[in-house]
Order: C-alpha cells, then structure tokens, then sequence
C-alpha cells in the first residue's frame, strides 16, 4: 500500500485497517514509504500487526507522501513497474485523492498488475464516493477555527473573511459555511457579486450589524485582494485569516476513523474478488465499488440546495 498526494486525517487507520484485514486474508502487507517517489526509489517496508499499532488517533500518514511528478513520464513508471517486479508486489492498495488516482490508473496499465484506490483527502472532491477520508476532520478543525474568530468578530465588531482548503472545489467551505452560520459563502462553483456583498456589509453596518463572517474557498479567487475590495467598498474593515494546513492535520474525527475501517476493509476485499482497476466509494452509506476510469473521467457536483439552505438561514 502507498499513501499518497496531500495527507489527511485518517490515512493511518487507512493503513491499520488494510494491513490487518490483509493479514487476516493471509495475504502479506508491505508499505511503500513518501508516495509514489518511493514506489520510483524502491522504498519498501515489511508491515504486521504491530506496524500499525498506536495509529488510530494520529494526524498524517506513518508511510509518509509526496507530490510526485516522476511518475507521470515513462522513466518514472518504468521504475515503479520495477519495484512492483522485483518485490513480488502481486496488486497496489492507492490512499490518496484525485491525482493519486490518475497516477493509480497509468501503474495498473503500466504494470498489469490489479489496483484499488481508497478515497482519502480533505477534499472530498472524487467522483464516486460521497465522502473520503479526512474530509470531516478538516471541516471539524475549521469549523472550531472560525467559532474562534466568531469570537473576536463580535467583541471587536469585526468582519473576517476565512479562507478555508480546497484547491478547485467548494466542498470544504460549503460544509463550514453551514456549519458555522457564516454571513456569506465563496465557492467556485457559484460566482457571486462581490459588489453585491460589499453593498449588503455596508447596509448592514448601518444597522449596527458588524460582526460578519465570510468564508471563502482557496479556489474561488485571491483572498487578499478580496478583503481589501471588500473593505474599501463596504466601509468595515475586512481582516482576512487564511486557515491553511491546520486543516490537513490533528487527530482524525470518529467518522473519519469509522470510514477508514471500513474502505481498508473493502479494498482488501475488492481485491480477493478480483477488482483490477476499481476504488471503494460510497453513495449514501453503502460502499460501492467504482472503477477508476470512471471516478478519473466525472467531475463530482456539489450540492447547490445546501448552498441555497446555507445562504438563506444566514442571514
Ligand atoms: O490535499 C488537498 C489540499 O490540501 C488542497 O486543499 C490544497 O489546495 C492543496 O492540497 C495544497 O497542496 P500542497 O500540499 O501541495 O501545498
């Protein structure tokens, strides 16, 4: 198995629950260490059920990742089919996000030999599976962040515009602009008029309303320039806080862990059934088995009621 791409909580109980349903299989688990530069670099490790002891609960990924741009040119898989070889590595267990997958894709036609992907990224960008591992961890941290700065906001009579993960998608934001009964929401996927919203502070200031949260994805736009449009049109001064990677850090949520034990499980399955080319997803609380041509090829919607749910219950 090979954890992969950015790291999220619950990739170690990813790796606890596939080592020890594989030894219960008879099968023998290895790791192989930093993604795929280390499937590239023959970096691989024996693993049994003390390996995966005391991980549970911990952030990160005990194989460690990388972002590997090796493995997208010929040499680069060819010395990953070579690793593959020379270990005696009968199929390959993916724990990554959308990028790890395509790179899943391009071993399994390079090696022949069967892949499963399980889903794990704070993400929760990939088609196929409802929710991937890490996702509510983040959104949990997030959410805890920005009741903090809520916090700060009232007493101060402040407006704070929180940027939240997500490289390409809302996923993130939605789901703690919601939860934490944010003012306004910046997705991607749904322009807004920042004119409009710059107008509405500036009204609303007026009233008396000062203490407003915005969060905003890292994909939408530039936050910076953002904040400072905003605070120069609406008149409240706008104090940006970037979240960052404390997202992708801390100790996994029970649902992430919950989640985790049971795509390790179905992998190992999937993979005794036959699977070739396939990853465990989810559609509602059922774990379905999707190929990873089709998970590479959609793109997953988001779920634009509870956008308009979170926008009319805010204010
Ligand atoms: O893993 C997903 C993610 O955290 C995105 O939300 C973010 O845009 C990106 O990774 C950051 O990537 P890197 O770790 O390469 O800086």
């Amino acid at each position: 198995m090979v954890t992969s791409g950015g790291d999220a909580p619950g990739m170690n109980a990813t790796i606890r629950s596939v080592v020890r349903c594989a030894i219960d299989q008879g099968l023998e688990p290895v790791g192989i260490e930093h993604g795929y530069s280390g499937l590239i670099l023959n970096q691989v490790i024996p693993m049994n059920r003390r390996s995966v002891s005391g991980i549970i609960n911990q952030g990160g990924t005990i194989l460690r990742s990388a972002r590997c741009e090796e493995i997208k040119t010929k040499e680069g898989l060819d010395e990953a089919v070579r690793t593959i070889e020379s270990n005696a590595i009968d199929a390959l267990v993916v724990i990554g996000g959308d990028g790890s997958f395509r790179g899943a894709q391009e071993i399994r036609k390079a090696s022949g030999r069967p892949v499963v992907g399980v889903p794990a990224s704070i993400d929760n960008d990939m088609w196929g599976a409802d929710e991937t591992v890490g996702f509510d961890s983040a959104v949990n941290t997030a959410v805890r962040s920005t009741d903090n700065l809520r916090d700060t906001a009232y007493s101060l009579d402040r407006t704070f515009l929180v940027e939240v993960m997500g490289r390409v998608r809302g996923f993130i934001a939605l789901e703690v602009g919601l939860c934490t009964g944010a003012e306004y929401t910046l997705i991607p996927e749904v322009k807004e008029d920042l004119n409009k919203i710059a107008q509405d502070l500036h009204e609303s200031g007026h009233r008396g309303k000062k203490c407003i949260i915005i969060i905003v994805a890292e994909g939408y736009g530039d936050s910076r320039e953002i904040a400072s449009y905003l605070s120069q049109k609406s008149g409240l001064e706008t104090r940006l806080s970037v979240l960052g990677y404390i997202q992708r850090g801390g100790s996994p949520t029970a649902r992430s862990r919950r989640l985790a034990a049971t795509f390790g499980a179905s992998a190992i399955e999937a993979l005794l059934q036959g699977e070739e080319a396939s990853i465990v997803g989810l559609q509602g609380n059922e774990i379905k088995i999707v190929q990873l041509s089709e998970t590479n090829s959609h793109r997953k919607e988001i779920d634009l009621e509870l956008y308009r749910l979170s926008r009319s219950i805010s204010r």
